[in-house]
């Protein structure tokens, strides 16, 4: 049975239930975070507090727990749960409103759930041993990707899509053929020793792995640049790879019908999440 945090309250998941009045439920009007937990210990907590907190500014959201308060309950979730390798959950909407109007009113009560996964992150450990396939999909999402939106019908379909080309991710492109992101990932490829990717701004969530992974490739003097980079690109890379909490970073080995290089996770991309997991 796995425990929920459910506004104030700690309940199993299968009594966890919110009113269909709830604006996230009828306008997707809230937002998420999404941690792992690896070898029993939170991965980037605080970067991902500190995204839920801008996400719910970005929105107008106002929640009356502070950020040590949803750690505690992060972790007793995770001691309830018996967590420890997986991920935490965490979705806060406006609230409840009836009748149901696009306008919101100021007085709402925000909705707040915390609850955990388990996740085989070991089995991710051995699938980056020889990487993974993904699918070119169009950008079709709205023009605020920089929001962690529980709207996720555009990456949903994009995921799909890549599901039913027996792929790992989809990579989104704009309508330039330059690559924003992955269906649920910040990606990544690396040419003649030098790491790209796509620069902050509207188009990209600022991925918390992502993040990590600059300051990692800070400290040891590896060329990095926040440029964007097109299909072409992508695929004559020497190396390409995605990021996210749910998969670290995971070596990309094959883009539609293109390898990479020689179909084989990059040397680089090695290393660089080896660095990432001793770093946890
Ligand atoms: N998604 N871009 C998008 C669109 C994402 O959904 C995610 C993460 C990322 C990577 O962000 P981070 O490194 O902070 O996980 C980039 C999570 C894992 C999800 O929706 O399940």
């Amino acid at each position: 049975m796995t425990t929920c945090y459910i506004n104030g309250k700690y309940k199993p998941l299968s009594q966890s239930n919110i009113s269909i009045t709830d604006r996230g439920f009828q306008f997707s009007d809230g937002v998420y975070e999404v941690i792992a937990i690896y070898n029993d210990k939170f991965v980037d907590l605080n970067l991902h507090l500190n995204r839920l907190k801008t996400s719910l500014n970005k929105i107008s959201i106002k929640i009356s727990l502070n950020q040590s308060q949803i750690e505690k309950i992060s972790q007793k979730i995770k001691k309830l749960n018996k967590i420890s390798m997986g991920i935490i959950y965490i979705q806060i909407t406006r609230g409840n409103q009836n009748p149901r109007d696009h306008k919101y009113k100021n007085d709402l009560k925000p909705n707040i759930i915390i609850y955990s996964l388990k996740k085989d992150f070991k089995k991710l450990d051995k699938l980056a041993l020889i990487g993974v396939k993904t699918a070119l999909y169009p950008d079709i999402r709205w023009l605020r990707s920089d929001i962690k939106s529980i709207s996720l019908l555009g990456n949903v379909m994009a995921a799909n899509f890549a599901k039913k080309k027996k792929s790992h991710e989809a990579v989104l492109y704009d309508h330039n053929n330059y690559v924003t992101e992955g269906n649920s990932s910040s990606i990544w490829i690396i040419k003649d020793n030098v790491c790209y990717t796509h620069p902050l701004s509207y188009k990209i969530l600022k991925g918390c792995t992502r993040n990590k992974l600059i300051s990692i490739l800070k400290s040891h003097q590896f060329k990095f640049k926040e440029k964007t980079f097109s299909i072409k690109s992508l695929i004559s890379a020497d190396e390409v790879f995605m990021t996210s909490a749910t998969n670290f970073i995971m070596p990309i080995v094959k883009v539609d019908k293109y390898l990479i290089s020689d179909g084989k996770p990059g040397i680089f991309t090695k290393s660089l999440r080896e660095e990432f997991i001793r770093a946890i």
